[in-house]
């Protein structure tokens, strides 16, 4: 049977420029997508731009374009970003595109139907910066004007005729939920903290708004578009073919495997999305990830709050791998971090330039120098080489069960752990010694070549480009790369030729 795997970034809202936060989602996404690639698995990656609502619109007037013109610029931006971060994403959806539309109005048309939807009025207070609706528990006052406790935009009173969504229906089922699906939210603190929410009782939810009208419409009455974040939420099915639920996509891929957020948006995703699935009786989502920010000084980074780090800055600066390494090893995931360029160089020194990148140049140097480039023949293991080959074996487990958890941290560790001690066996073994004892010499080149094509695989999702600059010395190209191959001591074939390579990182001085 084949394995599928769906993973999902937010869609991001093109109100302006892509900034470093948007990048963090994505970045991580791809290393989820591209280990389970090598796994063996067919993932579907999806992001793509939010373009309806308040704060498109407004956006929009306030360059004087048309919303549509508008989002056409920035939308490409978000999608030149994905390029230049070299993600993997297999499709990149925009929501005011026609397949969208068509399964947004589908959904509606199911829930409406069910009985789950009534027309009402809404009033009360509403954060275009959020889009979204609090109550009055959730707004205080700052600077003489009223503020969302939670997110500290802005937030106006606004009294109209709207659709309701019945959410408080389904307070029981979702506890049921969280319950019974111990990991359907994670990080745990995370969880409580949706479970607290709900526990504390859940109102009706408004789901169009009639003073607007960039949207998408009500079906049924077109005086209404249709609220952005029911909208929104819908692309994760849109991408599949939905309401087409008998093509391949929808049928391989849905329910999506994860969706990864930030915590800002974890309600949404926790609460109204599977709510909304519930009551149109479709499949859940397995697992919801509510990721930390990414911090400027104390405060999250966000356009609004000004303080934004341009990613392209940084990966003309240093390179896009060096970000993605330290994306992913120096933020503790889960939680915020604070992104300084200090530690960026610490990383690309003493991580990527002395460590891995050391260890590549001198095992290939020796090789080139006392064997020809070729892959050593003879080979016989001692303790001292078993032991540390097979602590990918051993650990391999482990290792999945890191992904399957998204416990990115422990997974980094453990290659830091292995670059460090692949450096100190070929130092340990002093090859450059054994010029008399060829079979040990041999053993001992072949042992670091295995060493360094376990490690370049496990880095193949963290930094994509290095990784395969790496494998290419053993031809092994993006195709051939298979994870469970680091469990196999003796994967190079005797007397291969392999390929030279040019320095893998530049130190920064
Ligand atoms: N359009 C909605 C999401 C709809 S999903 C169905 C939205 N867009 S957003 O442009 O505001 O992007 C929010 C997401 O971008 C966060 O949830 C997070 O994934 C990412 N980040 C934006 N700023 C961030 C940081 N400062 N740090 C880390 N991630 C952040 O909300």
């Amino acid at each position: 049977m084949s394995k599928n795997y769906y993973i999902t970034t937010p869609i991001y809202y093109p109100s302006a420029k892509p900034h470093m936060g948007h990048a963090y989602s994505s970045i991580v996404a791809d290393f989820f997508a591209r280990f389970k690639r090598i796994d063996g698995y067919n993932v579907f990656y999806l992001t793509g731009t939010d373009e309806h609502g308040l704060k498109i619109q407004k956006a929009a007037e306030g360059k004087n374009q048309d919303p549509l013109d508008f989002c056409n610029e920035i939308s490409k931006t978000f999608k030149d970003l994905s390029e230049t971060l070299n993600l993997s994403n297999t499709d990149f959806i925009r929501t005011t595109e026609k397949r969208h539309h068509k399964s947004v109005q589908n959904l509606w048309n199911i829930l409406e139907k069910k009985g789950e939807i009534y027309l009402s009025k809404y009033s009360g207070w509403y954060s275009i910066s959020d889009e979204a609706f609090y109550l009055e528990d959730d707004i205080e006052e700052k600077n003489g004007s009223k503020v969302a406790k939670l997110s500290g935009s802005s937030v106006e009173w606004i009294e109209e005729e709207s659709y309701f969504f019945k959410l408080s229906k389904w307070e029981d089922k979702l506890l049921e939920l969280y319950e019974n699906n111990k990991k359907f939210i994670l990080p745990k603190s995370r969880k409580n903290e949706v479970v607290s929410f709900v526990k504390s009782g859940l109102k009706d939810l408004s789901v169009s708004r009639k003073s607007f009208s960039w949207g998408i419409k009500v079906p049924t009455n077109n005086d209404h578009v249709i609220y952005v974040w029911l909208d929104a939420l819908t692309n994760y099915m849109s991408a599949l073919n939905y309401p087409d639920t008998k093509n391949s996509l929808y049928k391989n891929f849905w329910p999506a495997d994860l969706h990864l957020i930030g915590k800002d948006i974890l309600r949404f995703h926790a609460v109204y999305w599977p709510a909304f699935l519930l009551a149109a009786d479709l499949p859940l989502p397995k697992r919801i990830y509510g990721h930390g920010w990414i911090l400027s000084g104390d405060e999250k980074m966000s356009k609004s709050k000004g303080n934004i780090l341009d990613p392209l800055e940084i990966i003309n600066e240093y390179g896009l791998d060096p970000l993605r390494y330290y994306l992913l090893k120096e933020v503790s995931f889960g939680n915020d971090g604070n992104i300084s360029k200090d530690k960026l160089i610490s990383c690309i020194n003493s991580d990527l330039a002395n460590n891995f990148g050391n260890l590549c140049q001198r095992v290939l140097t020796f090789t080139e120098k006392n064997l020809s480039l070729t892959v050593p023949n003879k080979v016989n293991f001692l303790d001292d080489d078993l032991n540390i080959l097979n602590n990918f074996s051993n650990n391999y487990d482990k290792l999945m069960d890191y992904i399957d958890n998204q416990n990115i941290n422990s997974y980094m560790n453990f290659i830091v752990d292995q670059m460090f001690l692949a450096n100190k066996y070929f130092n340990d073994q002093e090859p450059w010694k054994k010029k008399n004892d060829f079979k040990r010499l041999n053993t001992i080149i072949y042992t670091s070549l295995e060493l360094i094509r376990k490690i370049a695989i496990l880095l193949y999702p963290v930094i994509p480009y290095s990784s395969l600059k790496v494998l290419n010395i053993f031809n092994i190209n993006e195709k051939k790369i298979k994870v469970d191959t680091i469990k196999n001591n003796q994967y190079l074939e005797n007397g291969m030729k392999i390929n030279k390579i040019n320095i893998l990182f530049n130190k920064v001085e």
